[in-house]
């Protein structure tokens, strides 16, 4: 297969400080979902869509996402000791051989622009993937997957969009296109967590970028945006002056792990759809909310008794 998008960049140096304390001393990406930290959906699905050079951009207390992905030779001997064979191979194909890992240090953090920026040695002159981990997307086809169809189809950038509450613009970059109704469309604007009154429209950009090399000398000259920070949007938006930009609507859920209901909504539906657990915890949820049913009715109950 040829790769024509051979990098992808995992901008992992954000504080996570709505997870506080959980993230004080570990970082938010390595929070499982189920069993898995969410960095390794974020590198599955990165592999699956071509990439075979991982660049982590990374920061204070991120040393548990190294030694996640490197061998770790005391447990494999442990698990071969005590027959764990299927453990064993779990632990062990983390990361396929083909894969290499290059770790960045962000030397504070100063945004997602400048997170980004801090890749540009690694990146070269070639197209690649910038990809969120707390962003987490279910999809039969995986989402980098989709959008590299579509950057080879269009030879642009193609950013991840999707539909919010028009309430919720202000949590995200928010993009103006051409043919909003298609699945693939130009962007003519992009803004960063525009007010609900007057955002351009209810696409929002999701943790899921396809970008050419031509992002970082705009990531370069532009100077901190909203919240003092260098917003990878300020870029976009320079870059659209100079190139066609994509905004694909990927098929798929999303779940935004980045926030504690995201993360919880996550657990639950992988759980749901993990072969080991399914049964039990479908029966379990079950009972839960039948009893989470009748607790209502037993509290209103309560006061006509006190009253008589
Ligand atoms: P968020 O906006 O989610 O910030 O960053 P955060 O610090 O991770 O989390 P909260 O809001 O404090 O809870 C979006 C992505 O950009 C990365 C984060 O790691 C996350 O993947 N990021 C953000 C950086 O790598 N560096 C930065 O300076 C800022």
């Amino acid at each position: 297969m040829k790769r024509e998008i051979r990098t992808a960049v995992f901008p992992v140096a954000g504080r996570g400080t709505r997870f506080l304390p959980a993230t004080k001393a570990s970082p938010k990406e390595m929070l499982p979902v189920v069993d898995k930290p969410l960095i390794q959906y974020a590198v599955e699905e990165a592999l699956a869509a071509g990439a075979e050079r991982l660049v982590f951009i990374t920061g204070a207390s991120k040393r548990a996402i190294e030694d996640h992905f490197d061998s770790d030779q005391e447990l494999e001997k442990l698990l071969e000791a005590q027959g764990k064979s299927d453990l064993l191979r779990q632990v062990r194909s983390v990361l396929p051989s083909y894969a290499t890992c290059i770790y960045i240090r962000q030397s504070a953090p100063l945004g997602l622009g400048h997170a980004v920026l801090c890749a540009e040695a690694a990146v070269g002159q070639e197209p690649f993937f910038v990809h969120l981990a707390d962003d987490l997307i279910d999809a039969r086809e995986p989402c980098l997957k989709q959008m590299a169809a579509t950057y080879a189809f269009h030879r642009g950038s193609v950013l991840g969009v999707e539909d919010v509450p028009r309430r919720d613009t202000e949590k995200y970059g928010i993009v103006e296109c051409e043919s909003p109704r298609l699945p693939v469309s130009r962007i003519r604007s992009i803004v960063e967590k525009p007010k609900p009154a007057v955002a351009p429209s209810t696409l929002a950009v999701v943790g899921r970028y396809v970008l050419t090399p031509a992002i970082f000398d705009y990531l370069r000259q532009i100077g901190r945006g909203a919240g003092g920070e260098i917003q990878l949007t300020d870029g976009i938006a320079r870059l659209l002056g100079s190139e066609a930009v994509y905004a694909h609507r990927f098929e798929g859920k999303r779940f935004d792990c980045g926030s504690k209901l995201g993360y919880l909504q996550a657990t639950v539906e992988h759980a749901l759809a993990h072969p080991e657990l399914k049964s039990a915890f479908r029966a379990y949820l079950l009972k839960l909310a039948k009893d989470l049913g009748k607790a209502p009715a037993r509290r209103a109950k309560a006061p006509a008794r006190r009253g008589k």
